[in-house]
Order: C-alpha cells, then sequence, then structure tokens
C-alpha cells in the first residue's frame, strides 16, 4: 500500500481497523492522536511501538459524549464542573481512576488522564466503535506534534494502519491537562484552556504548573525539530540574530505572531517547514506570559531545551 493511499476520509473504515485491533492516527481540535482501541493491550503497544515511546508514559482515554465517564474515571466536583463546561474541548481531566482501566493505559498509575475531542469526525469514529480509544499525539516521541494527516504519515509511514483526514487542527498545541485528585487542582500542561477558566469554573484558585509536575515526560525536552530552536524576547533581537547568523552562512527562520490563536496554530507546521528547508536554526520569539501565550511559551521552551 502507498503510504498516501493509507489516508482517509471514511469513518467507517477507520472503524473496522481499530475494532480489528489496528492504529488510526485521528483528528481533534487540538493535534492528530494516534488511537487504538484502550482495553486491547496489544493493539495500545502497538502505539507505543509506532511512536518508540517508553510504555512507563500513559496514554489519554479519549471518549465520546456518549460514554459513560464514570466507567473510567472518579469525578470529584471540580472535574465534573470542568467537564460539564468545557467538553467537547481542549482540556484532558486527570483524576483517579476506576478498575476498569488497564496498566497498560496508564502505566500502572492510580489515576487515568480523560478527554471529549472536539472534532466531529472524531465524535462520529468513538461512536461508531463504541470504544473508548487511547491517543497520544501521533508523533515520534519527543518530536512535534502533528496538526494535519500529512504530518503524521511524514511521521509514522507505514508503522500507522490508517489515519482519518479531518483537515488542519483548529488549535494547533496539546490539550491542557488538569489534575483533580482529592486535594488537588493543578495544571500540568498549560493549553488552550486557561488557569484562569479553570479557577473560573471551579470557584477554585489554581496556578499554571504550580509544584512539581507529576505528568511524566513534562519536564523533559520536547516538541523538537532537527533545527535549533532559540528563544529571543523581541522580533528585533531575532532579526538582528538572524543576521549575524546568515552572514556566517547558518540558514535561521524567524518565528513570531502578534496574535496569539495564530501563533499556536503556525506553530508546530513552522518548526516541520524549517526541517523541510533543512533551516539550521529557529529564532522563536517568545509570546507574552499570558493565556494562549503561556501554552506556546512551555512548548517553545521544550524545543529549545532539546538542542
Ligand atoms: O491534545 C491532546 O491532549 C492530544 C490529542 C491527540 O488528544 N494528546 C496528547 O497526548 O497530547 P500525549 O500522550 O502526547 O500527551 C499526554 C500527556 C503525556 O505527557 C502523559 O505523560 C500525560 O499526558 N498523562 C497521561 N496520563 C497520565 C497519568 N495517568 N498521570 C500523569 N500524566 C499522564
Ligand atoms: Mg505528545
Amino acid at each position: 500500500m502507498n503510504l498516501s493511499s493509507r489516508i482517509t476520509q471514511d469513518i467507517d473504515k477507520a472503524c473496522l481497523v481499530l475494532q480489528q485491533g489496528g492504529i488510526v492516527g485521528i483528528p481533534t481540535e487540538t493535534v492528530y492522536g494516534l488511537a487504538a482501541v484502550a482495553l486491547n493491550a496489544e493493539a495500545v503497544s502497538r502505539v507505543f511501538q509506532a511512536k518508540g515511546r517508553p510504555t512507563s508514559h500513559p496514554l489519554i482515554v479519549h471518549l465520546s459524549p456518549h460514554d459513560d465517564i464514570n466507567r473510567w474515571g472518579v469525578l470529584n466536583e471540580s472535574a465534573q464542573a470542568l467537564a460539564n463546561a468545557l467538553w467537547p474541548g481542549p482540556l484532558t481531566l486527570l483524576v483517579p481512576r476506576t478498575r476498569l482501566v488497564p496498566d497498560w493505559v496508564t502505566g500502572a498509575r492510580e489515576t487515568v488522564a480523560l478527554r471529549i475531542p472536539a472534532h466531529d469526525m472524531t465524535l462520529a469514529l468513538l461512536d461508531a466503535v463504541s470504544d473508548a480509544v487511547v491517543a497520544p499525539s501521533a508523533n515520534r516521541f519527543g518530536q512535534v506534534s502533528p496538526t494535519s494527516a500529512e504530518h503524521v504519515i511524514n511521521d509514522l509511514g507505514d508503522s500507522v494502519d490508517l489515519v482519518l483526514d479531518g483537515g488542519s487542527c483548529a488549535i494547533g498545541i496539546e490539550s491542557t491537562i488538569v489534575e483533580c485528585t482529592n486535594s488537588i487542582l493543578q495544571i500540568l500542561r498549560p493549553g488552550k484552556v486557561s488557569a484562569l477558566e479553570v479557577a473560573e469554573i471551579t470557584g477554585l484558585s489554581i496556578s499554571d504548573m504550580a509544584g512539581p509536575s507529576r505528568a511524566p515526560g513534562m519536564l523533559i525536552a520536547h516538541y523538537a525539530p532537527n533545527a535549533r530552536v532559540e528563544l529571543c524576547s523581541t522580533i528585533s533581537e531575532a532579526e538582528e540574530r538572524r543576521g549575524t547568523y546568515i552572514s556566517n552562512g547558518t540558514s535561521a527562520d524567524v518565528l513570531h505572531h502578534d496574535d496569539l490563536t495564530s501563533y499556536a496554530l503556525s506553530l508546530y507546521d513552522h518548526l516541520r517547514n524549517a526541517d523541510l528547508r533543512g533551516c539550521d536554526v529557529v529564532l522563536a520569539v517568545l509570546p507574552p506570559d499570558v493565556g494562549l501565550g503561556i501554552a506556546i511559551r512551555d512548548r517553545l521552551s521544550k524545543a529549545a531545551a532539546s538542542n
């Protein structure tokens, strides 16, 4: 099968592949995921293999609004309020798991990450499969997340059975992860849903990334292209450094958007294109430390930490 023929818009076909234990790239509003039926140990192990990801790194369980969330996790008052207000949407809740949830999903942790994504094709797929799926971002471990079906094929090639093409992702960076366990309400990964929104919805105070992060893989270098990523405070600083690089024969690119939504949307695409063009350095201008800017800064800092 040639690689582009693995891209489809046929939800029934994708459903069949998942039900038969296959792994399928799925569109979401954040980034593309690599899905397998959560209760199928063999299928989930293929996801880890395809990504080259350590099996100790737990996976997010993706559900449909028609599923019974309580089968999977124990939602306290805050988690329930967040789910009611923001699902389907770019929010992952980390909650105590139920006995249904296998160790191969959580890496034997006592918590499970749950999310209802906001993408019509994937919601229709989840209903057709009538089983929850795990879906980490559909990239090789540590690399840049995919925001189109082509990105998934470029990264995973023939180790993915099929990719459901739902167009470009509407947000472009991964969901906000909020830990909601007994006494803890904490943002583990910033995203489109801000700490302010979480605080407003729950009526509790919360800070971004407060305390030691418990999400494995959060603190290390991540989201990295081959090009070196350097962080700049202003556009003029980036332009100046670019001039110096160019005069030394080093190819350098400036990454910047005034508008945070556009910045998030184009971030991973830009990093991927820089690699395709053989660019040596990406000079990324840090956006303001507010709203979506917090999430963009987080991803850029981790990409730069991989240099
Ligand atoms: O937007 C998203 O969340 C995308 C789309 C496809 O839904 N998915 C995604 O999955 O970003 P992934 O696996 O690339 O990132 C999920 C993060 C990982 O860093 C993982 O360690 C953390 O969530 N995580 C998942 N389950 C966890 C658990 N039980 N305890 C702690 N961290 C957990
Ligand atoms: Mg990921």
